[in-house]
């Protein structure tokens, strides 16, 4: 039995609400109205002329998943649409797709400038994993453009790296300056936008080159996948990224993909509602005694405020970090492990992005195998929590605070 049910393609122009639950491949011959799941590995050819053609990719036609899955297309096709790019691709982490880039676009005496208030995996990967193959990277202050500008080689510099805002401190940088800088270099700007995700923020109209993402966070959004993307140019995507997932194996699994292809249909009503809560929390907690700093771009006073509301849809996102009080690295890490232990509702863990609220202290956790050296620089004090606002009421996660932080002593 067939549905021969499928009509047109989706007309142009429909709003990315639409497009979050519609863009998907074409329904099979059954009629599928949620999108199929290809759990497949390799797929039967019909005979060896056409099996060595499709291997030769001289005729279209799925061989191996590590190649091409339906699934995985899916979720490209979705991603992309959300951040408008031509094409995206998906990798099996997040983490996976910063490996991807950079192995298809750097070679040994290549340099790349990044923020050093990256995620931690990322400063490690590019500056110790990398650094092992010839690839150097100058690591900057968030915030200084300056430090960015000076830090370009005329020569080498091939990649810009950034993360806004960044994880945990949400430090904001311009994507639109960065940009310019990377074109007048010659050099390509990269921007990980795990924490916005495109419902808030969509880099590649500022002006950067590609969009990276960890699916793992916002876009599964309920805390069940690992998952990884690259939106870019189909260019791009044909011609480098796709021919190094084909070799290195990062794809991504089409079990994630289908996940987070779904995750993917309620991301903006998440995004928006997790976003307000976070507000709300942060404007709180900053009236708390026992908070002697709070980080949170939705606040007036955060440092790059007006920046965020421009570049963030007016949305600060849900991801908050606040430092509790203390005076020596003892006493603030001893305050921060009461405030995290006292609560009975919120998950004691490092990820983000879920509709459960997530308490971290990243010091120990996110960023603890980095060197204290690096881990100071990059700000992240021993007293520092952050807290990644699901969908709780908001009362309830006040009261989970108020345990630890009415308590210390
Ligand atoms: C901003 C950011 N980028 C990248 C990653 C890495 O993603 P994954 O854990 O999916 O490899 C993370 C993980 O926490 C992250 O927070």
């Amino acid at each position: 039995m067939s549905n021969t049910t499928d009509r047109d393609p989706l007309a142009a122009g429909l709003h990315p609400q639409t497009l979050a639950v519609r863009e998907a491949m074409p329904a099979s011959q059954y009629g599928e109205n949620s999108e199929a799941l290809f759990l497949t590995s390799c797929y039967r050819q019909p005979d060896s002329e056409t099996c060595a053609a499709r291997f030769a990719a001289t005729q279209p036609g799925y061989t191996y998943t590590r190649t091409s899955n339906p699934t995985v297309e899916s979720f490209e096709r979705r991603l992309a649409a959300l951040e408008g790019s031509e094409a995206a691709i998906g990798t099996s982490s997040g983490m996976a797709a910063i490996l991807m880039l950079c192995l298809a676009l750097l070679k040994a005496g290549d340099h790349v400038v990044c923020s050093r208030s990256v995620f931690g995996s990322t400063i490690g990967l590019l500056g110790k994993e990398f650094a092992k193959f010839g690839v150097e990277t100058t690591f900057v202050a968030q915030t200084d453009l300056q430090a960015w500008r000076a830090a370009i080689r005329p020569e080498a510099t091939r990649l810009l790296f950034a993360e806004t805002p960044t994880n945990p401190l949400t430090e904001v940088c311009d994507i639109r300056a960065l940009a310019d800088l990377a074109r007048n270099a010659h050099a390509q700007l990269v921007v990980d936008n795990t924490f916005c995700t495109p419902v808030l923020q969509r880099p590649l109209e500022l002006g950067a080159d590609m969009v990276m993402h960890s699916g793992t966070k916002f876009l599964d959004g309920q805390g069940r996948v690992l998952a990884g993307a690259v939106c870019c140019t189909a260019q791009l995507v044909r011609e480098q990224f796709m021919p190094m997932v084909r070799t290195a194996g990062m794809a991504l699994s089409p079990f994630n993909a289908w996940v987070v292809l779904k995750g993917m249909e309620t991301l903006a009503l998440r995004v928006k509602a997790q976003s307000e809560q976070a507000l709300q929390l942060a404007s709180w907690l900053q009236q708390h005694p026992a908070v002697s700093s709070l980080h949170y771009p939705g606040l007036p006073s955060h440092p790059q405020h007006q920046l965020a509301m421009r570049q963030q849809s007016g949305a600060g996102g849900s991801v908050l970090a606040f430092t509790v009080k203390g005076h020596t690295p003892e006493e603030l890490r001893r305050n921060a492990f009461h405030v995290i232990d006292s609560t009975r509702l919120l998950t004691i863990a490092a990820n983000l992005g879920d509709t459960k609220t997530i308490i971290t202290h990243p010091a120990s956790t996110s960023h603890g195998r980095l060197s204290e050296e690096v881990r100071q620089a990059a700000g992240i004090t021993q007293g520092l929590i952050r807290i990644a606002v699901g969908l709780e009421h908001l009362d309830d996660i006040k009261a989970d605070l108020l345990r630890g932080l009415d308590t210390l002593k």
